[in-house]
């Protein structure tokens, strides 16, 4: 049995013929698992998406998704899957019990059926006191979940969804997050989820794919990602060239590795208590002068900023 929700072979997406928007992703989803597409502005991360839901057609490359070819296959494909998008895509004049209503029938629910998933989806959503109200006097957290709902109404093996808790607050960031931890663990649905948060990537996904101008530029389990950057991180700005600083940092025993990029070094080390005072020391002997400097548990942060020498939240 194939295992494998989601596989791409170097997909690509260009609008103009040169720019690529999609530069050849592969990708291999196993099934009942979440994945984040993490990356900054731009990455690419709405325009994979959007292949994959059929909604934009790929350029070059290949994907299946549940085993059906993505440019054969689109109908089958879309029966199977539920998606939300970055941008709110409701009809605020109707009511929230409309709005699901009408995506059910449009997927062929009705009687009996359809009356008891909407009811399903108001409980788990939490939004059964206001579903006779306008959607236009819902909050924008309650907006979201609606959308959420409204995709998994037609209880999709896939759900796609595109920065989930963009523009929320905290409490509804925190609802999310367990709806999709509860959608994984009860219902054994595979879920893609984009974002630019590392702590949603970080809480949610069982792998994460870093995506910059297109491309992956690393993938992993969290803990893999991480802990191929040595246990602590410790980040310098220095002045004046570093080129020779990191030679000599490489080469001593408790660091790990080293990157650098527009004046900040990054250096791994095993333990950053005992480690970050003979680090300052070994710089200053260098000749060189430290104007910032912070310590850091590692996280998908420092792993965007090895890869790419820049902060991931810009
Ligand atoms: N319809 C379009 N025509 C031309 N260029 C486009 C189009 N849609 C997207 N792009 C470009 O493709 C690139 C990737 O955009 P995309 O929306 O996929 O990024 P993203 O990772 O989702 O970013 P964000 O975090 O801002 O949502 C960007 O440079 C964008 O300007
Ligand atoms: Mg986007």
């Amino acid at each position: 049995m194939n295992t494998l929700a989601i596989e791409t072979k170097d997909l690509k997406k260009t609008y103009d013929g040169k720019i690529y928007a999609v530069d050849g992703i592969d990708l291999q989803v196993e099934k009942n698992t979440v994945l984040a597409l993490l990356g900054p502005n731009g990455a690419g991360k709405t325009t994979t998406i959007s292949m994959l839901v059929t909604l934009i057609t790929p350029s070059s490359g290949q994907a299946k998704i549940l085993g059906y070819d993505l440019t054969k296959d689109s109908k089958n494909i879309r029966k199977k899957i539920g998606v939300t998008f970055q941008e709110m895509a409701i009809d605020d004049q109707l009511t929230g019990q409309q709005v699901l209503e009408i995506h059910g029938k449009l997927y062929g629910m009705k009687g009996s059926e359809l009356k008891s998933a909407v009811d399903e989806i108001f409980d788990l959503i939490e939004l059964q006191e206001v579903r006779n109200k306008k959607v236009k006097s819902y909050s924008g957290g309650m907006k979201r979940r609606l959308e959420l709902g409204r995709a998994l109404l037609t209880k999709p093996e896939i759900l796609f969804l595109d920065e989930p808790t963009l523009g929320v607050d905290v409490q509804t960031r925190a609802k999310i997050w367990d709806y999709i931890i509860k959608l994984k663990k009860e219902y054994g649905m595979t879920i893609i989820l984009t974002t630019h948060y590392m702590d949603e990537a970080q809480s949610l996904a069982d792998k994460v794919e870093i995506i910059d101008h297109g491309k992956i530029i690393t993938q992993g389990t969290v803990e893999e990602l991480i802990e191929s950057l040595g246990s602590d991180i410790i980040k310098l700005e220095i002045s004046g060239d570093s080129a020779s600083l990191v030679k000599k940092l490489k080469a001593l025993d408790f660091v790990d590795q080293v990157t650098s990029h527009d004046g900040w070094i990054q250096v791994g080390v095993d333990n950053s208590d005992t480690r970050v005072v003979p680090l300052i020391q070994s710089v200053i002997q260098q000749g060189y002068s430290i104007s910032n400097l912070n310590i850091k548990k590692p996280s998908l942060g420092e792993v965007f900023f090895k890869y790419t020498g820049r902060e991931l939240r810009e």
